[in-house]
């Protein structure tokens, strides 16, 4: 039984081209298939956590437009407390335009909009679920006051901040300080800390510079070869499994909602991590962000058949 998440982030809708190879700057390519999914770190991981079981609110902006209706119904569909999604009457909803490879490697381009007008006033309307959360789960593709806003507000209340610092950005030792996890990929940790991060041992070094300026966990997401994971007691590879990768968009996402969902289960950590592992590597086998996000009886059947047989 899973206790309360709130997610606050962004929500956009994904124009997605399956490409051969992704296209050099000046170059048209002809392309495979068009999709168009919901996507949107903030949504992605909403909808992540909410599919595995967990009871999710999420704080969004979307526009008056198709998209943003289409976003907001879908979040209900997911079982998502919609009541601090906000509707901005000026800025349209959030868009993406992805390319992804033939060995699912992708390329994003993201338009805001809406996104970029998540305030912190609107956070604190959602102050009460806020304080009542076990988890608060966020990115960075919002204002950063606003996300300084939320933290402050989980900071006084003990609630367990999840930061995924995507897209990477300069964060203040103020906020680094009211952040409970800090989740980046390795070229986001390279970008935070200057760093060269390639393995365990160079993952190690660079998330200690981050503990350094206050914040308690850092979990180094590192695609095939695991999360690296670096607690107050901790230091340790956690392995993934080995899949064949269609679209890793928003793999990252499954990760960090999963993370959510655990934590708010009462698992430990190192299981935590284990947990949101197998969900980001099963969420690369499939097409799209958000459609990739699986249930928990999917997330059951796939760790089932990746365990080692007696
Ligand atoms: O993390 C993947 C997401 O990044 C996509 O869904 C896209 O919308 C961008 O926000």
């Amino acid at each position: 039984m899973s206790e309360p998440i709130v997610v606050i982030g962004s929500s956009n809708t994904d124009m997605v081209i399956k490409m051969q190879r992704l296209p050099k700057p000046g170059e048209t390519l002809l392309g495979g298939d068009f999709i168009k999914a919901a996507g949107g770190k903030g949504a992605n991981q909403a909808v992540a956590a909410a599919r595995l079981g967990g009871e999710v609110t999420f704080v969004a902006r979307v526009g008056t437009d198709i998209f943003g209706s289409e976003a907001i119904e879908n979040f209900r569909k997911d079982g998502i407390d919609v009541e601090h999604v906000s509707v901005d009457p000026v800025n349209p909803s959030g868009v993406a335009l992805i390319f992804v490879d033939d060995n699912g490697e992708n390329c994003i381009a993201v338009a805001s909009s809406a996104n970029n007008h998540l305030a912190p006033t609107d956070v604190g309307k959602a102050g009460d679920q806020i304080a009542a959360s076990k988890v608060l789960l966020m990115q960075l593709e919002i204002p950063l006051e606003t996300v300084q806003a939320a933290a402050e507000i989980a900071d006084q209340n003990n609630v367990t901040v999840i930061l995924n610092p995507a897209p990477a950005a300069d964060l203040s030792d103020e906020l680094l300080r009211s952040i409970s996890i800090i989740t980046p990929n390795e070229t986001e940790l390279q970008l935070l800390t200057g760093h060269t991060v390639t393995d365990a041992a160079s993952a190690e070094q660079a998330a200690r510079v981050l503990q350094e300026r206050g914040v308690e966990t850092v979990i180094v997401t590192m695609g095939s070869q695991g999360a690296f994971l670096l607690s107050e007691d901790l230091a340790t590879m956690i392995p993934s499994k080995t899949i064949t990768a269609q679209d890793t968009t928003a793999a990252g996402d499954a990760f960090n909602g999963a993370l959510a969902y655990a934590l708010a289960s009462g698992m430990v950590i190192q299981e935590a991590v284990q947990f949101a592992n197998m969900t980001g590597a099963l969420s690369a086998t499939k097409l799209g962000a958000q459609p990739s996000m699986p249930t928990l009886e999917q997330l059951q059947a796939f760790i089932r058949l990746r365990e080692p047989t007696a």
